[in-house]
């Protein structure tokens, strides 16, 4: 199935973070809408936990924080989307960033933004991803497969683990000496480079979804 993305234009972002995310790449979107290398703003910051560093940080900033805890909504996914939902609503968000937001999100929200939900993974995507890879774990998968290189995926949320359409990646070697923390710690600035492009990439060009693929687009 083939669809046409037309640009955004202004981005309206809610940056969506789990438990005890640091932020970083949230930070990323923040500092790139204040220099204007992202045309839009990041309007508010959502939480799973209210002690999540990345929260902190965003309130820090100036940015509205909400805590949605998926906990109390358990067994009721309807109502965990309709929480996020409204608070989406409420600020008029058309680009939603998971920066770090480990959950699936709950199909209602995916539905509500086709092609609007962006995703960040720490490995080269179809590799290295699906349920409970996250953090240390990818790295420690990476360096055990012998692989050379490694890197990060920006790509579409669809209703899986990290089976979206890809729209950006970057590479880095794997370096013999690497272990899974050097290798985390050269890969994020790379990581907040690529959010930083797939946002500006969805704001400024049309873009035709192949299946996986993602080719910007001539209208
Ligand atoms: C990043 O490594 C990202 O790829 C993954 O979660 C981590 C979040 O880090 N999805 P931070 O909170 O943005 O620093």
């Amino acid at each position: 199935m083939t669809e046409i993305l037309e640009p955004l234009g202004e981005a309206q972002i809610a940056v969506l973070v789990s438990g005890e995310a640091r932020g970083s790449n949230m930070q990323a979107l923040l500092d790139a809408c204040m220099e204007q290398r992202i045309r839009g703003e990041v309007q508010v910051v959502v939480g799973t936990r209210a002690e999540a560093p990345a929260l902190a940080r965003a309130r820090d900033a100036g940015v509205p924080v909400h805590v949605v805890s998926p906990r109390k909504y358990e067994g009721q996914e309807e109502a965990y989307a309709e929480a996020l939902l409204r608070i989406l609503r409420r600020y008029a968000i058309n680009l939603v960033c998971l920066a770090g937001y480990l959950l699936r999100l709950p199909e209602p929200v995916v539905a509500a933004y086709p092609y609007c939900v962006l995703n960040i993974h720490p490995a080269l995507l179809p590799l290295f991803g699906g349920k409970g890879m996250y953090g240390k774990r990818v790295h420690e998968a990476v360096i055990e497969s012998g692989m050379k290189v490694t890197g990060c995926t920006v790509h579409f949320v669809d209703n899986d683990y990290d089976t979206g359409p890809i729209l950006v990646q970057r590479a880095i070697p794997v370096l013999d000496e690497d272990t899974p923390e050097t290798l985390a710690a050269r890969l994020l600035p790379e990581e907040h480079r690529a959010y930083v492009e797939a946002v500006e990439i969805r704001t400024s060009r049309w873009l035709r979804v192949e299946g996986r693929r993602v080719v910007t687009y001539h209208p």
